[in-house]
């Protein structure tokens, strides 16, 4: 474990590298930061950023702080491609709406057409939503096997995990789907998202951590590899790169 400026930096297993910052903004500023390198390699390399947004809490920061002035000129937002990496069954202006937290807090203040912005339809019955967003992706990946994200954002559920690929579910065993529904017992809700492979072949791909209820969890998946049970644990990107960026109250270490 090194200690850089203050930044926790530890090593984990496989070409991953975790972060650790002492609160919900430095780790927002250091999201945002890995955003922007990200995005200009892209824009650099071919002319465009593909990036899938994640939902619940933990990012709200960082979209909050990117819909600032001072963001406004740091790319030429008309070259990026915003999707999500799963999606709530409900509409657009559904509080729950993943979509809805991102262009709220942060995307209705960019220069986009409507085109960049590649929605998962959640109004629709699942099936079909995750037809017509698998869809959408083939559009924007066309001829790809699989869609290479350039950067992939996840959060990290108390119960292991990503997107939403929740342990035990069928869409976390779906291999042969770029997207794919998936009902969730616990609350009785479907939703809609990007499988296990697809995360694997992003470019970059950056969890997001924070609060004291993730250190349990999050000690037992950095410790597994590759255990189903812990659906987070199997994040290997195959020719990319794993960023662990954790608010200090997550490390129980
Ligand atoms: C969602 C997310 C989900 C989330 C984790 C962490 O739709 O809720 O995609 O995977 O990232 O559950 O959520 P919090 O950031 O709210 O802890």
């Amino acid at each position: 474990m090194d200690v850089i400026g203050g930044l926790v930096v530890i090593a984990i297993e496989g070409p991953a590298v975790l972060e650790v910052y002492p609160d919900t903004h430095s780790l927002a500023i250091a999201a945002i930061s890995l955003f922007f390198s990200c995005a200009r390699e892209a824009i650099e390399r071919c002319g465009r950023f593909t990036v899938a947004l994640s939902g619940g809490a933990t990012p709200k920061t960082m979209f909050e702080l990117l819909a600032g002035q001072e963001y406004q000129s740091q790319l030429d937002w008309r070259k990026v491609e915003f999707c999500w990496g799963d999606e709530r069954c409900v509409p657009p202006d559904h509080p729950e709406s993943n979509y809805r937290l991102a262009w709220d807090s942060w995307l209705h203040h960019l220069p986009l057409t409507p085109v960049q912005i590649h929605r998962i339809p959640g109004e629709l019955p699942p099936a079909e939503a995750a037809r017509v967003y698998e869809a959408e992706l083939h559009r924007l990946f066309p001829g790809d096997t699989l869609p290479h994200f350039d950067l992939i954002f996840l959060g990290l559920g108390t119960d292991g995990h990503v997107a939403s690929l929740f342990p035990g579910t069928p869409a976390l065993q779906v291999q042969d789907r770029w997207v794919c529904e998936n009902y969730l017992a616990a609350t009785a809700s479907w939703r809609v998202t990007l499988t296990l492979p697809v995360l694997n072949a992003a470019t970059n791909v950056v969890m997001l951590v924070s609060g004291k209820e993730k250190a349990s969890i999050l000690k037992r998946v950095l410790a597994a590899q590759g255990d189903v049970t812990l659906p987070a644990s199997m994040l290997h990107p195959s020719s990319g790169s794993l960023y662990w960026l954790v608010e200090q109250s997550a490390m129980s270490i």
